[in-house]
């Protein structure tokens, strides 16, 4: 495994780590996610994502009941949440960054996860009804209460990013230090573009989503939807649109071919692709079963092989 700091903060992210969206509590229960945890640690992944709305609530307890039963040095790893939807339909409690919320909202999540303090913190999407100031420093107080060690972003705008740092400066506050976007090879012009000279000028870190884009990147889709696929899944009918879209599956062909010429997978390739990229921090990794962990945590063998000429036949596969 290679340790990245994450931006200019101190701390250092194993390149691939592994979340908890969709899988943990709907598709992965305790005991699984004992086994998948297990396999990426070995592997030497110190990060876990995870937030308040993953299963509204369940995926943390997931987490952290299988934390309880792995019994690692909590100094060993690294655990995030996020928050923005909420758990409850009050006025004060969904969709919002207000102080109230996000000052309730963290004891809930320790709770849930079993831990007296999370490493990682994030705003999981931005707000357009709260001032950021009033975020910011709610942000602040969380890390100077010591329930949260950094803070940061998720699917913000540069500039709201960059007004979030600028503030924090002016007030001599825990400035936020990390983004999480998504970033694959089908989907690159906020990271590559928008981001560019916050990564440059700002130093910010990044735990990149959706290495694989829910799996479609796997070529797992190129025949139609497999059972006991993600977009087989009830609530996760929107994805079919996604996985069935013609332009993306040729797309995913070429890639296909270019990942077996290699002697990898698509999915390591994929994955791969995305720690040539020195702007992530950490790629994290999602999975349904514990197999998927250990093809994935592979690609870290593969970052070698995307030579400058491979790169380009990947670029030309995807433009
Ligand atoms: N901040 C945000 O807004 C945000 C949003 C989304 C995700 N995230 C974070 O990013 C993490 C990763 O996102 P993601 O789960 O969408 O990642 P992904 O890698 O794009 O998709 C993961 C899914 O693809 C399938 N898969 C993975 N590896 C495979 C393999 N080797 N072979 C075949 N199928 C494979 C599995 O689904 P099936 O087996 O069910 O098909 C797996 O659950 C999440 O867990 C979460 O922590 C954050």
């Amino acid at each position: 495994m290679e340790y990245r700091h994450l931006g200019k903060a101190g701390i250092r992210v194993s390149a691939l780590s592994l979340g908890s969206w969709v899988t943990f509590h709907h598709q992965v229960d305790i005991d699984k996610a004992v086994k998948m945890m297990s396999a990426a640690f070995d592997a030497g992944v110190n990060f876990f994502d995870n937030a308040e709305a993953y299963a509204k609530g369940k995926s943390e307890e997931v987490m952290g009941a299988a934390l309880k039963k792995l019994g690692w040095r909590r100094a060993s790893y690294l655990v995030s949440t996020k928050f923005f939807w909420g758990l409850n339909e009050g006025i004060n409690e969904k969709d919002t960054l207000n102080r109230k919320y996000l000052m309730e909202a963290i004891d809930g999540s320790l709770k849930r996860l079993n831990l007296d303090h999370v490493d990682l913190v994030f705003c999981h999407r931005p707000d357009p009804h709260t001032p950021i100031e009033e975020t910011v420093w709610a942000f602040h107080n969380m890390i100077e209460s010591g329930k949260a060690t950094y803070w940061g972003t998720s699917e913000w705008s540069a500039m709201e990013i960059v007004a979030a740092i600028e503030i924090a400066e002016r007030h001599h506050l825990h400035k936020p230090v990390m983004e999480q976007p998504e970033y694959n090879l089908l989907h690159r012009e906020r990271f590559e573009v928008d981001y560019a000279r916050m990564f440059k000028d700002y130093g910010y870190g990044s735990t990149t989503w959706s290495p694989l884009a829910s799996g479609l990147l796997t070529g797992k889709y190129n025949n139609g939807i497999p059972k006991d696929s993600r977009a087989s899944l009830d609530r996760y009918d929107w994805l079919v649109e996604k996985m069935t879209n013609k332009e993306s599956l040729a797309k995913v062909k070429k890639l296909g071919k270019i990942a077996g010429d290699l002697g990898a997978t698509l999915a390591q390739m994929s994955i791969a692709w995305i720690l040539k990229n020195y702007n992530v921090s950490t790629v994290i990794t999602g999975a349904s079963k514990v197999e998927q962990v250990k093809e994935n945590m592979k690609a870290m063998d593969v970052v070698e092989k995307l030579t400058p000429d491979v790169m380009e036949a990947i670029n030309s596969a995807v433009s």
